[in-house]
């Protein structure tokens, strides 16, 4: 059997059905605590019902198997239309506002959908020769899935954030004081995967990380920590939702739109700011040396302009999470993430650890929590790396315009899933998901 992935935590080599088990069983995982309820209802349009998740993942393996296992008779046309997310190549859909409209298919009906497409995705892998070009659709499918376990937590977070009982296990304390900024020589820098050889599911990276290619930085420095809620607290007594020459203009007009006054889900108690999250309502007092959450592109760039900073664009953050005197695949060197390294999924702790609590995960430079935590807001406009190739129609090549890189996973990161060169996007405004910063500055 064709070894896939290294399960870190048992050390020993996956094969692609057993990859396959252990990413579908997650996400039935996370979604365990809900409630009948809670799977239908949608709180935003930006969110989906985690009843629509479980479905859509199942919904990309079924058009797997329809391009792919001989004589596959399609579950459900019905299906087909409420489970497709923006593929137009794929045929109509349910539009995305509109998901939690519908109490049909039920949850039963989903959840047996689901384990239909996995009887039939386990056979067709069993039948599939090790080399097959379909395998890397399957771990195109796996890391589709892994996406959608993030997305998951966001979401479950929107719905029902404290109410949610989540299996949270306590984070780190900081073992580490860390402050300051490192120094980063510029010069030539390698941008993007390098594809290290073998069959193409083996080792996976998305076709926007591709190729690598040069880029001329400057000398810059970048902070050592990620911002803190005691440092973002600071910003917001100085004023800084209240004074427009922090802001872009697209940012000013959505604090006066929105009434944004602190990041999302911050809520003010006689005067005194709150965090909420999935264990309750927290003073910021208690949490301020936290890196801060929830932040959009606007907040992050008011936050960088008014502390005498700016964001770095994603090379400059690559190079910071990248190299020491070689090139490595992460910020510590070239291992996989474990719980000591980086607060992923897998640590459990379902929110941010304190700043400094990842010494083990630290660069050469001395920059603490690259990898989870906060997905990083950069400068970087999201657009293909020069020479790109689209591997996967309307997978990532078709939203290459109007949005921003982020960087480095987050608490709701698979390990599996992250790496240094991986590039998350986002709109500048949103902030629903698990995204915060480091600032930069030139040299
Ligand atoms: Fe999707």
């Amino acid at each position: 059997m064709v070894s896939t992935e290294r399960d870190v935590s048992r050390g020993k080599a996956l094969s692609i059905i057993d990859l396959y088990k252990h990413v579908r069983a997650r996400t039935m995982q996370i979604v365990a605590p809900l409630e009948i309820e809670d799977y239908v209802i949608q709180t935003a349009d930006f969110m989906s019902p985690p009843r629509w998740h479980i479905g859509h993942t199942s919904w990309f393996f079924e058009t797997v198997l329809q391009a792919h296992k001989p004589n596959y008779q399609t579950y459900s046309e019905d299906f087909l239309f409420y489970f497709n997310s923006y593929y137009e190549g794929f045929g109509a859909r349910i539009e995305r506002p509109k998901r939690g409209t519908k109490s049909r298919p039920t949850v039963r009906e989903t959840v047996a959908y689901r384990n239909h497409i996995d009887e039939q995705m386990l056979r067709f892998l069993e039948s599939v020769d090790d080399r097959s070009d379909v395998l890397s659709l399957v771990r195109l499918g796996l890391e589709h899935e892994m996406q959608h376990q993030e997305l998951l937590v966001y979401d479950i977070k929107h719905l029902l954030c404290d109410q949610f009982d989540a299996p949270v296990k306590p984070a780190p304390a900081s073992a580490v004081k860390v402050h300051g900024m490192a120094e980063i020589e510029g010069g030539l820098f390698w941008l993007g995967y390098k594809s290290a050889g073998g069959p193409a599911h083996s080792k996976f990276a998305f076709d926007n990380e591709k190729p690598a290619h040069q880029v001329f930085l400057q000398d810059f420095s970048i902070d050592r920590v990620l911002v803190s809620n005691g440092d973002y607290l600071e910003f917001i007594r100085d004023g800084g939702y209240q004074n427009f020459r922090w802001w872009f203009s697209e940012g000013w007009e959505a604090v006066n739109r929105e009434q944004w006054h602190a990041p999302l889900y911050w809520e003010s108690h006689d005067g005194e700011w709150m965090i909420r999250d999935f264990t309750g309502v927290h003073p910021v007092s208690q949490k301020l040396d936290e890196p801060v959450c929830h932040v959009s592109y606007f907040e992050s760039s008011a936050y960088a302009k008014w502390s005498g900073k700016r964001l770095p664009t994603e090379a400059e953050w690559e190079k910071a999470a990248c190299y020491s005197s070689a090139r490595q695949d992460f910020p510590w060197g070239d291992e996989s993430p474990d719980l000591a390294k980086a607060n992923l999924f897998e640590n459990g702790h379902w929110s941010v650890a304190p700043i400094g609590a990842f010494p083990e995960g630290a660069t050469a430079h001395g920059c603490y929590q690259m990898i989870g935590d906060v997905w990083e807001w950069t400068t970087s406009d999201y657009v293909p790396y020069p020479g790109f190739k689209s591997e996967f129609d309307e997978y990532n090549d078709k939203w290459f315009v109007n949005q921003k890189v982020l960087r480095g996973g987050s608490f709701a990161t698979p390990q599996l899933h992250i790496r240094s060169t991986y590039r998350n996007f986002f709109h500048a405004h949103e902030r629903w998901m698990t995204s915060g910063f480091r600032c930069a500055k030139d040299l």
